[in-house]
């Protein structure tokens, strides 16, 4: 191994069109300074020269990145003689078939490659045709960051089910998506161009991804129509030379339309599904499976005809088992109608109550797909337990890239430590190392199948999922899913060299605001294991704890005025710390040995209960509402001080958003604080919480065409309350004298953005307008809308260094629009290093 070059590349892909559309294959050139390249062979013999061929794409692209990336004349050719330079990329079959045997091909599994790089010579062989194609991506991925490894290097994937679940609805709009629209439907059909399908899959299967289910889990029937099947024949065509194949989710009442039924034991359900897994494969020949999601928030499934959900699985498996298919039937059945006043109930139960007793019975390609939690996604989950009680049935780990509790990719949050942390967890399953990631590649209970599947939201935004940075997700989720065992910060890396260029200091700014960016967000969050205090059951991305607790769904709190948690342990709660191996469960059952990041997870205890730190709980909830916020401004300026090092379209973009995350954070911060002061009433130690000297409350201004409103929930308002102007149509204004010493101050405006409607604001400060700007988030945002004042729509903008003087008058002006009545919460007369 060594590099073949140790001069520091200059970056010179500043003057390209930076909309994200490539992602991370920028192919951007690397020039080092002094005249010296990369000794890369300019000729590349591509052994397969049928168009659709994963191993012709290889060539196609080998000579696409190598052209950009080093400013050289490549061509591609179908065959050369074995002894003139060239990359040559191929089948380990097609290679020996034109050069003779290649020893450490024996190494080779399934969707595996070998690179054998000398200045001369390139070999890359893959076990097929789709390894093929990663060997060339991993190759030009090494050029790209410049370090390409010279000798033989062999890599095999862990796990072979790698694939994505696209929450795409057949209207065009994606369920959790933050980038725009479908890719692959609009108005109830699949869409004509697949153009964009096609750019997707060269992304995913650079990344090793091999599998693409392309419409939501909440499924719809017609997409089984004769115009859609077509369709899905339209988009494999456009995967295929990707090596990515083609999956669909199911209505599991599909037949019910034409039949009356859809029991899965009655033969003529069988029959119908038997035909149209038929009709699809005639289309998708190479159909990578079925994606189910049965009985589960409303959805039909076999518990309807008093049939297994193994039944209902094994109907699906039988039909697609005479082409190879798969079935990843999900373990995501809960009921969301359970009893609050039941201290016993529990949601984290209902997988192993669904499942446990089912194990051995699916079908040999059945996968069951499990959350990474018995809940759904959340800043912080124990693991599923599940993972360990299915010793007879494959199974697959489920992860969200779209971050749905995690700030819908409006805040930033690199999600590979926390998938780390649930794939390397132990649960000991019959007392022997069992980690997550060794269950789901099969190896662990020795099962055939096994794997992953992520749902990445990626839209019609030329950023795929809204924000730049969140690409980093959907890297790392390829990139572990191929191998687990690489690090966190390792991937990421390679992610921005590719992404964002050479220059260190991006590196280490970009690195260090990624790997801090899990604790921040659970910082101002939800700590403790107490979930992400988001409203449930709205938007799922502003604060609103209330909304847990008292309801049918189970994501509970159990937040009272004295205690907090929920009691999952066996003597004497839900049961749940139970369902682990003995050797786990020990731990999750006793409070004094549960880690304090999963404590309110499982335990009910007073918020004066004291952690392994010392802390209180609740002076914990507080310092780490006020630590999280504060990373979250250093975010901005970390990414400041990258001024002029980025292009300017990429900086600009995610400036927004990490100004936007900051105002937000501390929306977060001071509504999660509020909440829980006002249930406990203990007050912080450190006297921040309810104490905010430099803010000027809308509601204690003089008003005109402006009224006070008061917000709900109460503690998404500084105060409590807001203002909203009188009229719909008409400016209001709200006036005060400034009672702050003179100087120079940041001055920030909290205000609400709601969806439909663009109100209008103007700052005057003395004489003088400091700021002009509307309430258009929603048109730049992309999160889940909402039509309140909330916590979801509660933001900020700050105005810099403006001068001032004791006794100016300070006046807001708003003018409505739509259903936006121009609200305001507060302004803050910011000294300089205070952010509050
Ligand atoms: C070339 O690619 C096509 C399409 O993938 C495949 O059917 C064929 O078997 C390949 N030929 C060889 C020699 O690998
Ligand atoms: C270059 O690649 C080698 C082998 O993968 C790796 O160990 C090393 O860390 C890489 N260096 C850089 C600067 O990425
Ligand atoms: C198909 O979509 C691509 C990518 O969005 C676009 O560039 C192209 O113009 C479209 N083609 C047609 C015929 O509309
Ligand atoms: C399925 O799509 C059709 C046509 O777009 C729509 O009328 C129907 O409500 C959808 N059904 C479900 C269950 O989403
Ligand atoms: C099945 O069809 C019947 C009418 O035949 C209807 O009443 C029922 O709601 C349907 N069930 C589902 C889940 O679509
Ligand atoms: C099989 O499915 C096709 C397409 O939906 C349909 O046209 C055909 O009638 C079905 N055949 C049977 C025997 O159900
Ligand atoms: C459902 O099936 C179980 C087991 O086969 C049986 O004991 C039970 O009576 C059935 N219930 C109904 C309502 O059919
Ligand atoms: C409370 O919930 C548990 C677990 O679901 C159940 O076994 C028990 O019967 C319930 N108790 C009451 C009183 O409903
Ligand atoms: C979509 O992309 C455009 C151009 O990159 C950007 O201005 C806009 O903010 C994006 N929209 C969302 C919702 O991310
Ligand atoms: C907690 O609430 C109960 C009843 O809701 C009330 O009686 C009690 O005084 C409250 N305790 C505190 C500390 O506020
Ligand atoms: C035991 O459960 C009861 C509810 O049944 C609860 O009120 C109490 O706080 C729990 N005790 C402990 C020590 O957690
Ligand atoms: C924990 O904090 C309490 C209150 O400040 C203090 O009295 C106690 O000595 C501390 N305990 C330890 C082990 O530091």
């Amino acid at each position: 191994m060594r590099l073949l070059t140790t001069i520091l590349p200059v970056w010179i892909g500043l003057a390209l069109a930076e909309d994200g559309s490539r992602g991370w294959l920028r192919y951007a050139p690397v020039r080092p300074t002094g005249h010296n390249t990369l000794d890369v062979p300019s000729t590349i013999v591509a052994l397969n020269s049928t168009k659709i061929s994963p191993v012709f794409t290889a060539g196609q692209e080998l000579r696409n990145g190598i052209s950009s990336i080093l400013a050289k004349n490549v061509q591609v050719r179908a065959d050369g003689c074995s002894n003139s330079s060239a990359v040559i990329v191929g089948t380990v079959d097609a290679y020996r078939a034109a050069y003779g045997d290649v020893k450490e091909a024996e190494a080779l599994e399934d969707d595996g490659y070998l690179i054998h790089s000398t200045p001369d010579k390139v070999i890359i062989l893959g076990c097929n045709e789709r390894g093929a194609l990663y060997g060339a991506f991993e190759y030009l991925s090494q050029i790209a960051r410049n370090n390409v490894t010279s000798g033989v290097h062999v890599s095999n994937p862990q796990a072979p089910i790698r694939w994505t679940n696209e929450w795409d609805n057949m209207d065009g709009t994606i369920e959790r998506g933050y980038g725009g629209a479908s890719n692959f439907f609009r108005d109830g059909y699949v869409v004509d161009n697949v153009t964009r399908a096609a750019e997707y899959a060269r992304l995913l299967a650079s990344v090793g991804i091999n599998g693409v289910v392309v419409n939501n889990v909440n499924a719809n029937a017609t997409l089984l129509s004769d115009r859609n099947v077509e369709g899905l024949g339209r988009l494999a065509d456009a995967m295929r030379p990707y090596g990515v194949q083609l999956g669909v989710s199911l209505n599991f009442a599909s037949p019910n339309a034409t039949l009356g039924t859809f029991d899965p034991l009655d033969p003529k359900v069988d029959a119908w599904w038997a035909n149209i897994t038929n009709q699809i494969y005639k289309k998708v020949p190479d159909m990578a499976g079925f994606l189910v999601k049965a009985n589960s928030e409303g959805q039909p499934g076999p518990l309807t005809y008093n049939r297994t959900l193994a039944d209902g699985a094994n109907m699906f498996a039988r039909a697609v088992a005479p082409h190879g298919g798969v079935v990843m039937f999900r373990a995501f059945v809960y009921d969301n109608h359970i009893t609050y006043a039941n201290w016993t109930s529990d949601r984290a139960n209902a997988q192993l109550e669904f499942f446990q007793h089912l194990d051995g019975k699916f079908d040999e390609n059945v996968v069951v797909q499990i959350k990474y939690g018995p809940i759904d996604f959340q800043v912080r989950e124990a693991p599923s337990p599940l993972f360990a009680a299915l010793h007879n049935t494959s199974t697959a780990i489920e992860l969200q890239v779209t971050p749905e509790y995690l700030g819908q990719n409006c805040h930033f949050v690199y999600l590979a430590p926390l998938w780390k942390e649930i794939l390397d967890f132990d649960l000991r399953a019959e007392s022997r190392p069992s980690k997550i990631k060794d269950i789901i590649t099969g190896e662990r209970f020795k099962r055939p199948l096994g794997g992953y599947a992520g749902v990445p939201g990626a839209g019609t935004n030329t950023t795929w999922l809204g924000s730049h940075m969140a690409m980093s997700n959907l890297y790392a989720y390829g990139k572990l899913a191929w191998d687990a065992s690489l690090g966190s910060e390792d991937i990421l890396q390679d992610w921005i060299r590719l992404t964002f260029g050479f220059d260190q200091k991006v590196l280490d700014t970009i690195t260090d605001i990624s790997m801090r960016s899990w604790p921040a967000y659970e910082g101002y969050s939800g700590n403790l294991g107490v979930q992400t205090l988001t409203d449930i059951l709205y938007t799922h991305f502003g604060p609103n704890p209330a909304s847990q607790d008292n309801n049918g769904w189970g994501q509970w709190l159990r937040a009272g005025n004295v205690t907090i948690g929920m009691d999952r342990t066996i003597e004497n709660g839900t049961g749940n710390a139970g369902n682990y191996p003995p050797e786990i469960a020990e731990i999750f059952n006793d409070v004094d040995k549960t880690p304090d990041n999963l404590l309110l997870w499982f335990h009910h205890v007073p918020y004066t209960r004291r952690l392994k730190s010392n802390k209180t709980v609740i002076q914990h909830f507080y310092d780490a509402h006020y630590e999280g916020a504060a990373s979250a401004q250093s975010f901005v300026k970390q990414w400041e001080s990258l001024e002029g090092k980025i292009d300017k379209e990429r900086y600009e973009h995610q400036l927004f958003r990490q100004t936007y995350q900051a105002g937000h954070s501390l929306v977060w911060r001071d509504s999660i604080n509020e909440y829980f002061y006002n249930l406990s009433r203990i007050e912080d130690e450190s006297n921040r919480v309810g104490n905010h000297p430099y803010r000027i409350e809308a509601e204690s201004m003089d008003l005109d065409g402006y009224k006070s409103y008061v917000v709900n929930p109460f503690e998404t308002a500084s105060g409590f309350t807001a203002i909203v102007t009188t009229s719909n149509t008409t400016a209001g204004t709200a006036t005060s004298k400034v009672p702050f010493e003179s100087g120079t101050y940041d001055v920030a405006v909290n205000y609400y953005d709601l969806f439909n409607g663009t109100s209008t604001y103007t700052l005057d400060i003395g004489n003088r307008t400091v700021a002009t700007w509307k309430g258009d988030n929603e048109k730049k945002l992309g999160h889940e809308p909402s039509r309140y004042l909330d916590g979801h729509t509660a933001t900020r903008i700050t105005f810099k260094g403006i001068k001032v003087s004791k006794g100016d008058t300070v006046r807001i002006t708003g003018q409505p629009n739509g259903i936006e009545p121009a609200p305001i919460d507060y302004l803050s007369f910011l000294p300089p290093g205070i952010v509050d």
